[in-house]
């Protein structure tokens, strides 16, 4: 079943004034975190930003840091944007996009960290590369990361992590502080739960979480 558009849609998106739409044309726009963020030097990309509550609690957490949250979904992105006031989120935009075109938006060594939360997981085979940790899309997000940079990868989905830990290492890059457990482990509460996290972790289903670096 298709779900229903989000109500008032249209004026909904116009009246928010922290999304960037590339509107899904040929050619995407070409964006610079320190042009839209001057007050910051240091810059972080969410991928799939869901309602946008893993991005609040880390702009909140980090005030320093500049956040820039990616999601497919118009009628999403438009629920995170106005939970995320500008006012009260100055270091927050959030960016309606494909994580499939952010290697033509922004320059090489742009960010010092990726969020990869609970991303859909595509079980079938045949749908592979949709996953945004295949091989594909992790090399298209490889060239992204500043020295030192990483991508934070968190899942409820276990197949999903052991899937994705070879395909982090095809792509370049060696993983890190790998769990199973996140909740249960030393490296609970690094970051903020996310909606999907708190649903799957109060239904009883660990948590898995790495962080993968660059080494080639
Ligand atoms: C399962 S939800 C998780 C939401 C949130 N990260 C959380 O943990 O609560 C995955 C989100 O990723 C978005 N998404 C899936 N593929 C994407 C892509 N290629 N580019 C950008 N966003 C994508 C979906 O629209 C969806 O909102």
């Amino acid at each position: 079943m298709r779900a229903r558009k989000l109500k008032h849609r249209d004026e909904r998106l116009l009246a928010c004034d922290n999304i960037i739409t590339d509107e899904f044309s040929s050619d995407p726009p070409s964006l610079v975190p320190a042009e839209l963020f001057p007050d910051y030097s240091k810059f972080r990309l969410e991928i799939g930003c869901g309602k946008g509550g893993f991005v609040r609690g880390e702009a909140i957490s980090h005030p320093d840091t500049a956040y820039i949250a990616v999601e497919l979904i118009t009628d999403v992105i438009v629920q995170a944007a106005e939970r995320t006031p500008k006012e009260e989120y100055k270091n927050v935009v959030f960016l309606n996009t494909n994580a499939s075109r952010l290697d033509r938006i922004f320059p090489a060594g742009s960010f010092e960290r990726i969020h990869i939360n609970f991303c859909d997981p595509w079980p079938k085979k045949r749908n592979a590369k949709r996953r945004l940790t295949c091989r594909t899309f992790l090399s298209l997000f490889r060239p992204l990361l500043s020295d030192g940079g990483c991508i934070a990868f968190k899942t409820d989905n276990a197949d999903l992590f052991e899937y994705s830990l070879p395909e982090f290492e095809a792509a370049g890059y060696r993983t890190e502080k790998v769990t199973r457990d996140l909740h249960s482990s030393e490296y609970y509460g690094c970051d903020t739960e996310t909606e999907y996290e708190k649903a799957f972790s109060e239904k009883g289903t660990p948590i898995c979480r790495l962080e993968a670096y660059p080494s080639r």
